[in-house]
């Protein structure tokens, strides 16, 4: 099964992604991961992703295209995975059509995670993600058991500098412009699952989980 998450900044794509990969054995890529573990190791796809990250921007297709098309094609992939974070907009969207199309395989489920802009706000206003396994957990919302620490790998938690309050009404902003419209695009193909963001997170993975298996 290959599925995509798609939904606004702070939608809580990460959170589900996290645990519905474990739950269903699915790969989780991660585009804003990949370019932030680049960014960690220094190397020049960082360096450029960063340009753009620290603006709330999209890092340019040609860019992400080929590094997630790369990553999914990795053996851990074989048997599906989840995207989160791509794609982003019709182009990217028709890219990974294609390649899933030559190896006669496609895409089986969108899940559009809905939640209102405030909330998002205040959801990305308290986020803290863990430095070595990006885990995002949250100051009051979903607070790691040891302040500070990744429940998962003991990483050191940090607040990701694209979540200040006027980066992320920008991120919004070019969602709503250039993403959003992938929710309709694949309404039509029949393939969208549409689930209320805006409930906790437990609720949400029940959910989606009822509707996946
Ligand atoms: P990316 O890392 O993908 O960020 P994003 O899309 O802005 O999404 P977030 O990670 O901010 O939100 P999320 O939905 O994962 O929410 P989370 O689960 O953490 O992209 C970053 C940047 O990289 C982009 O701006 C762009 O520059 C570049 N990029 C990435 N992909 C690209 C692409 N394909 N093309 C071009 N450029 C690309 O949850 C948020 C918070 O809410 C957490 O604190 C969490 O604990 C909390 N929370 C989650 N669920 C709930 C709930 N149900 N109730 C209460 N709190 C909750
Ligand atoms: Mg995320
Ligand atoms: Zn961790």
């Amino acid at each position: 099964m290959n599925i995509i998450l798609l939904g606004a900044p702070g939608a809580g794509k990460g959170t589900q992604a996290v645990v519905l990969s474990q739950k269903l054995s699915l790969a989780h890529i991660a585009s804003g991961d990949l370019f932030r573990q680049a960014q960690n190791s220094g190397t020049e796809l960082g360096n450029t992703a960063k340009s753009y990250m620290e603006k709330g921007l999209l890092v340019p297709d040609e860019i992400t295209v080929k590094m997630v098309l790369e990553r999914i094609s990795e053996p851990d992939c074989a048997n599906g995975f989840i995207l989160d974070g791509f794609p982003r907009n019709l182009e990217q969207a028709k890219a990974l059509e294609k390649v899933l199309n030559d190896k006669g395989q496609g895409i089986d489920k969108v899940v559009y995670i809905k939640v209102p802009e405030e909330e998002l706000v205040r959801r990305l206003a308290g986020r803290r993600i863990c430095r070595n396994c990006q885990t995002p957990y949250h100051v009051t919302d979903m607070p790691p058991k040891v302040e500070g620490k990744c429940d998962r790998c003991g990483g050191e938690l940090y607040q990701r500098p694209d979540d200040k309050e006027e980066t992320v009404r920008s991120r919004i902003k070019v969602y709503s412009e250039e993403t959003a419209p992938l929710v309709d695009y694949y309404r039509k193909a029949g393939k969208l699952l549409e689930v209320d963001g805006a409930q906790g997170a437990k609720k949400v993975t029940n959910e989606l989980v009822d509707a996946l298996t």
